[in-house]
């Protein structure tokens, strides 16, 4: 390829709306184009890096045994409804009418349509197992788009779906996709962790997300660096930090605690350590009659250590909490409390409220938390003799660094990650609700379980760039390179001699099948090079007359320190071995 039969758009300045290097680098680099909030042009250079993605992705789904399809980007809202996804389905889905004001929605997945597809083609146990993926263009009216492409309305997703007869079988689809995902991603040269996740809305059984690490992910993982335990925080098991409860030492005492609202004030302000404070969070949960009003509303106090954080995830799994939950308001909590937020606690409430205590909180004693008075808090307070025990101990915060591992390997550590891949073992909750089943040897119909594997073939680009780059631009693992090899010729259009060894080259190269691009634009050496380090091209080769005159070209790989001097007649060579692929 020849730099003046492409198309190259870079750009000195970042867009300000991009926050993250990746956006900033990809935009600058001419890889993408903002047409809207969270839509993107790819521009040729970036879809250059998609596709090479893709075809990483393509092999190995097939080496695994997966097949490709094609499902449609517009999908009518009847199987949705089957579902009953397309009124549970939040604001993300992005549902729409045609012209005969039937409904349909744009993509943001594809469970429906495979699952329709299924119950209709899969008829039969010696069908199965079977695992249908595509590559296709979704749609997600995201809350707050942001990140470039990694956190887009439209973007590329691979989506894969298996269908099992049993779930041992399942259980094999699912490790073949592990599998098979860090083929994926050891293969474009990313440093990942492979992380145990909630199973959230989706519902299901097991779940790992592909998390690439980098200091700007909007995940928190948790893991084990003397062990192989890694979790996303959603889900990273707590355990108490106190074995036993200790018996009682103080009386409790009211404080006056003026103004000081928050545990890390109090505790400032006792001079006590804040972990012998508790923080109090309110929550409220509705009963609704047939009709669909409220019947009745509980309160729910939930406590955790004054140095420690409520897990939202965890929460809505306890007890009562499942079907659904809010924060309590002012009025509510007026009502329970009869004081405003800042100075809640467990003791002395005006009306009956639920105690949910978190492990740890349960094995305190001597703690200090609101007295249900403005501006005064309690301390020395000790269940058992000050308050009744909670009504709930279970596992509510948030894993904090150097807490203990749960599988009992040591201090846990935590790290951002971007989620390039997800596997979710399903079960039937498709099957179950479409009625897909299959015929068993018997010829009794039994729901298909099935799995669901996702990759963002776009967000991957961001999170590449995010981990690979340096302060003149990108730096391309060589498996997802626009191209491996620039050859920057110094004087193209003024010396014959360059000019010459510059196509020769270039032929070469590409006979070779190396991707390769050759800079004959006659730009400025500076402009050049400039250009092709924003850009990320792992390899650049110099041709000059000064290095033609020793027979000699310059080869320097986007990390090197300094261009090494080769001979013309092996360069060609030189560049093979410096390439992995
Ligand atoms: N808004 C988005 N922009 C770009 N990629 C996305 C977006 N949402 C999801 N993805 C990608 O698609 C993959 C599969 O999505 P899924 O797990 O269903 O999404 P989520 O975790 O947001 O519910 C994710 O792992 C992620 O890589
Ligand atoms: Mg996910």
């Amino acid at each position: 390829m020849k730099a003046s039969q492409f198309f190259i758009s870079t750009q000195k300045e970042a867009p300000a709306e991009a926050e993250v290097v990746s956006h900033q680098l990809m935009t600058r680099a001419g890889m993408i184009k903002r047409l809207g909030s969270g839509i993107y042009s790819y521009m040729p250079m970036g879809l250059r890096v998609i596709r090479k993605v893709e075809s990483i992705i393509r092999e190995e789904m097939n080496r695994a045994g997966a097949i490709e399809l094609l499902m449609p980007v517009v999908q009518p809202a009847e199987l949705w409804m089957e579902t009953g996804r397309f009124q549970a389905y939040g604001p993300e889905l992005l549902r729409l009418k045609d012209r005969h004001d039937r409904d349909f929605v744009i993509q943001p997945t594809s469970e429906e349509v495979i699952t329709d597809i299924a119950r209709q083609e899969l008829r039969s146990y010696k069908q199965l197992p079977k695992n249908l993926y595509h590559i296709q263009t979704k749609f997600r009216d995201e809350r707050r788009p942001r990140f470039g492409v990694m956190r887009g309305r439209e973007f590329t997703m691979k989506d894969a779906y298996s269908f099992d007869r049993d779930f041992s079988s399942a259980q094999k689809s699912y490790d073949a996709m592990y599998r098979a995902y860090c083929a994926i991603f050891d293969r474009m040269g990313l440093t990942y962790r492979a992380v145990a996740a909630d199973t959230g809305a989706i519902g299901g059984d097991a779940s790992h997300e592909f998390q690439v690490i980098a200091d700007t992910g909007e995940d928190a993982i948790v893991y084990c660096p003397a062990s192989d335990y890694a979790a996303n925080i959603e889900l990273a098991e707590a355990l108490s930090l106190i074995a036993a409860r200790a018996s009682p030492s103080e009386v409790m005492k009211k404080a006056a605690t003026p103004g000081k609202s928050t545990c890390e004030e109090v505790a400032t302000l006792l001079d006590l350590p804040l972990h012998r404070t508790v923080k109090s969070l309110v929550l409220a949960t509705d009963e609704r009659s047939p009709a669909g009003d409220i019947a009745k509303t509980t309160v729910w106090l939930l406590l955790v250590r004054g140095d420690h954080s409520l897990n939202e995830v965890k929460a809505s799994k306890v007890e009562g909490l499942k079907q659904g939950w809010r924060f309590a308001t002012l009025h509510e909590i007026d009502e329970h409390f009869g004081t405003p937020p800042g100075y809640l606690g467990p003791i002395g409430t005006r009306k009956p409220v639920r105690v949910i205590a978190d492990r740890t909180v349960a094995n305190m004693s001597d703690f200090v938390c609101g007295a249900n008075e403005v501006d005064f808090h309690l301390t020395g307070v000790n269940w058992g003799r000050d308050l009744p025990e909670p009504d709930v101990v279970t596992d509510i915060r948030n894993v904090v660094e150097g807490d203990p591992s749960p599988d009992g390997s040591g201090p846990l550590a935590i790290q951002r990650g971007i989620e390039v891949g997800h596997v979710f073992l399903l079960g039937t909750k498709y099957s179950a609700a479409m009625g897909a089943n299959y015929l068993d040897e018997t010829g009794k119909p039994q729901p298909m379980i099935m799995g669901c594997y996702g990759i963002g073939v776009t967000r991957i680009l961001g999170a590449a760039v995010e981990q690979n780059h340096d302060e003149r631009g990108i730096v391309w693992p060589e498996a997802l390179a626009p191209f491996t090899v620039v050859i920057c010729p110094i004087g193209y259009d003024r010396s014959p001699s360059v000019q010459q060894h510059a196509d020769e080259l270039h032929d070469q190269l590409t006979r070779l099948g190396i991707d390769v691009m050759l800079d004959d634009r006659g730009e400025r050496p500076g402009a050049m090079f400039a250009d092709w380090e924003l850009i990320g091209v792992p390899l650049r080769v110099v041709i000059s007359d000064r290095g033609l005159k020793e027979g000699q070209v310059e080869v320097q790989g986007r990390r090197d320190a300094a261009a090494t001097a080769v001979p013309f007649m092996g360069v060609s060579d030189f560049l093979k071995s410096r390439l992995t692929a």
